[in-house]
């Protein structure tokens, strides 16, 4: 018997669209955003989905047509959010770097808020609004120096990391803003990092963030609203998940009297565990040190072990009394790191379906075409039926652009 999607077969599924496939369950992502919804019911934040978690623009719909905002950081994303049919006046844009086309891009669609990461991009924001005779509206990324616990490749709110705006110095980057004639500031954000699983980190930044504030309403600085970004992590392996009524209720508390309405900016926790990348087992092979479960599916379709030692949960979709062995999953990329899993023990021959677990995030959104392989397939369950939201791409999709330009 094949483990189930909601009511289809994986191994179905597998058959219908072919590996390495992508599969995502609907009522998981809408029970994912229920229980933000319901947690901060108090608070009746503006949630806005981190588009990069996961950038599908069936997903980016069905978030859309829950209420959901979104947080982008990209021309791309923002471009995505509108494909699928999402309200610019729920989208926050964040990122360090954002171009000129970007921002004029983003100023005509007519977005929430910019949140600013440092002086010279205020200064671009005000010069591109003026010139499209209009104003900006803008909260700044305050770094406010906690700890956040993750892996040091997803940890962005220390004093080393390039975002943001150091506490000591949001003063008088509020003044400089407030200074500005085409910049409207409406707003404070922080995102300290991502897969945190202890709350304190957060509790902490939000503190921070409403002294300052504080801070700046007697300096006839009043602000609209508090982002506090994304960061709740998942449970990958053991791990417990942050209690999220537990986070709202912190937050609640602190909110409690001021008149700003809170933002957050979650992604992973929104999408990771209701995806599954399902991968064909190719061969297994009886290294002289190791087994290798060779499947078919790559760190091109999911570069999160490979690029953070991460660990995803590998099952095989029917246990029907295969050996079970310790071996590395691995994909056929030609490096050494192109791995799932290392020294896993696991039930798999050759021919059999292996699911890999909690891939809904960070996973699509980072592939890539290396070794020229095609992206996979996408599809979305509910109940029982399913729609493909991607289609597999084929060769001609990868050498296209540069058909064109053969001499
Ligand atoms: N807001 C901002 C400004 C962010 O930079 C991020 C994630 C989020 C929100 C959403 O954070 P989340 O709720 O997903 O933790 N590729 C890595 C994660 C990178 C996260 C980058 N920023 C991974 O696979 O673990």
């Amino acid at each position: 018997m094949s483990k189930l999607c909601e009511n289809i077969a994986y191994t179905h599924l597998a058959e219908r669209f072919g590996t390495p496939l992508y599969v995502y369950s609907e009522q998981a992502l809408t029970n994912a955003y229920q229980n933000y919804v319901n947690a901060f019911a108090g608070c009746q934040p503006l949630i806005c989905y981190a588009v990069k978690a996961n950038s599908n623009l069936s997903i980016i719909q069905h978030f859309a047509q829950l209420g959901c905002g979104f947080d982008t950081v990209s021309g791309g994303e923002i471009a995505r959010v509108l494909a699928a049919g999402g309200t610019a006046d729920k989208i926050i844009f964040s990122g360090v770097g954002k171009s000129i086309q970007e921002i004029a891009f983003a100023l005509n669609a007519g977005i929430k808020c910019f949140n600013v990461e440092s002086l010279p991009e205020l200064d671009r924001i005000n010069q591109v609004a003026e010139m499209m005779g209009q104003i900006a509206p803008i909260s700044l990324r305050i770094n406010p120096d906690v700890d956040a616990k993750t892996h040091p490749y997803i940890s962005t709110g220390l004093k080393a990391n390039k975002f943001g705006i150091a506490m000591a110095d949001a003063e008088r980057a509020y003044q400089y803003a407030a200074a500005l004639p085409n910049l409207q500031i409406i707003g404070i954000d922080c995102h300290i990092g991502s897969q945190l699983l202890d709350l304190s980190p957060l509790v902490e930044a939000c503190e921070r963030m409403l002294a300052l504030a504080d801070k700046l309403a007697v300096q006839g600085i009043a602000l609209q609203h508090i982002d506090l970004g994304g960061g709740v992590g998942i449970a990958y392996q053991n791990e417990q998940a942050p209690d999220l009524t537990a986070y709202a209720a912190a937050v609640a508390q602190m909110l409690a009297g001021r008149n700003l309405r809170l933002v957050l900016e979650p992604g992973r926790s929104l999408v990771g565990n209701a995806g599954t990348l399902l991968t064909r087992v190719e061969f297994v092979k009886q290294g002289e040190e190791k087994n290798f479960v060779i499947v078919d599916a790559a760190m091109n379709d999911l570069l999160r072990p490979a690029l953070y030692q991460a660990y995803h949960h590998i099952e095989n979709a029917e246990e029907n009394g295969q050996p079970e062995m310790v071996a590395d999953i691995v994909g056929p990329i030609c490096e050494t790191g192109d791995f799932f899993a290392q020294n896993r023990e696991i039930a798999a021959a050759a021919g059999d379906l292996l699911l890999v677990r909690s891939a809904g995030a960070y996973g699509a959104s980072m592939a890539s075409n290396y070794n020229t392989r095609c992206r996979a397939a996408e599809v979305l369950v509910s109940g029982d039926t399913v729609r493909e939201i991607r289609q597999r791409e084929t060769f001609d999709d990868l050498i296209r652009h540069e058909l064109a330009c053969l001499g």
